[in-house]
């Protein structure tokens, strides 16, 4: 019995090396992880992320285990995934977990566009996609999702033009999108967004003027716009 403990907790430890140093960290011997340690080899979060990220849509509750997928009961909450490698495209899928108030998947290697189907999201708060290779436009319907705060999309390879309906996302406080290659002028609704704190639209190819509505912007402590 011991050394089958032994050995089954040494098979986990190798295989969450190989999967994950921030796994091989917070792993903490411990008598009662013998009876999880089938589940948790069967479903390691690199599954879970690939299911749930780029389209299976896993979505069981094994996926919840607390340090890259919080859950409430067996909603997905957060998904915390930044600096992982991961890398493709994000699939339309990610618009199904309606639960979702973080998505962190900042310093991966992501590709292809920002799904549109984020916009179902209704729950989002934070949206962490920054240090990517995320490409396209972001899409107009992203100003859906009124619950959001911050948005950090910074050094990617968006383009196209800032959304229409940005003023509507009226949570918002931090808006940060620099170091991309959106083009056009800055949208005048802007100047609806109350409780903005931080915006960066530093090294696009905006033109135009900077509208005047941002005048009313009383929450705004700075703003990086060249
Ligand atoms: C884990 O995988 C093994 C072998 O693939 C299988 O026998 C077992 O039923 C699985 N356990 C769970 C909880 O899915
Ligand atoms: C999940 O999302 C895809 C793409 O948006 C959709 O086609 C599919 O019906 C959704 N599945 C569920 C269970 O909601
Ligand atoms: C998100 O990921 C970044 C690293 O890219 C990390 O510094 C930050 O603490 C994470 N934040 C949350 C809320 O998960």
């Amino acid at each position: 019995m011991q050394i089958k403990k032994i050995l089954s907790l040494f098979s986990l430890y190798v295989s969450f090396s190989l999967i994950s140093k921030s796994y091989q960290q917070s792993f903490e011997i411990d008598d009662e992880i013998d009876d999880e340690v089938e589940d948790i080899d069967n479903n390691s979060h690199q599954q879970c992320a690939n299911d749930i990220i780029f389209g299976n849509q896993l979505m069981k509750n094994d996926c919840c285990d607390n340090l890259h997928f919080k859950c409430q009961d067996t909603d997905i909450t957060e998904i915390i995934l930044q600096n992982n490698e991961l890398s493709g495209k994000l699939s339309e899928t990610i618009g199904n977990i309606s639960s979702l108030e973080l998505l962190n998947l900042s310093s991966n290697k992501l590709t292809g566009n920002l799904p549109e189907s984020i916009n179902k999201l209704q729950k989002l708060k934070t949206l962490y996609l920054y240090d990517n290779e995320l490409s396209g436009s972001i899409p107009d319907s992203i100003s859906k999702l009124t619950e959001l705060e911050k948005l950090y999309l910074y050094n990617n390879q968006l383009s196209g033009k800032l959304p229409k309906s940005l003023g509507e996302m009226h949570h918002l406080t931090h808006l940060l999108l620099g170091n991309n290659k959106i083009k056009g002028n800055i949208p005048s609704n802007i100047g609806l967004l109350q409780n903005i704190k931080v915006i960066s639209f530093l090294k696009n190819s905006l033109d135009g003027e900077i509208p005047k509505t941002m005048g009313n912007l009383e929450s705004l402590e700075s703003l990086y716009v060249l």
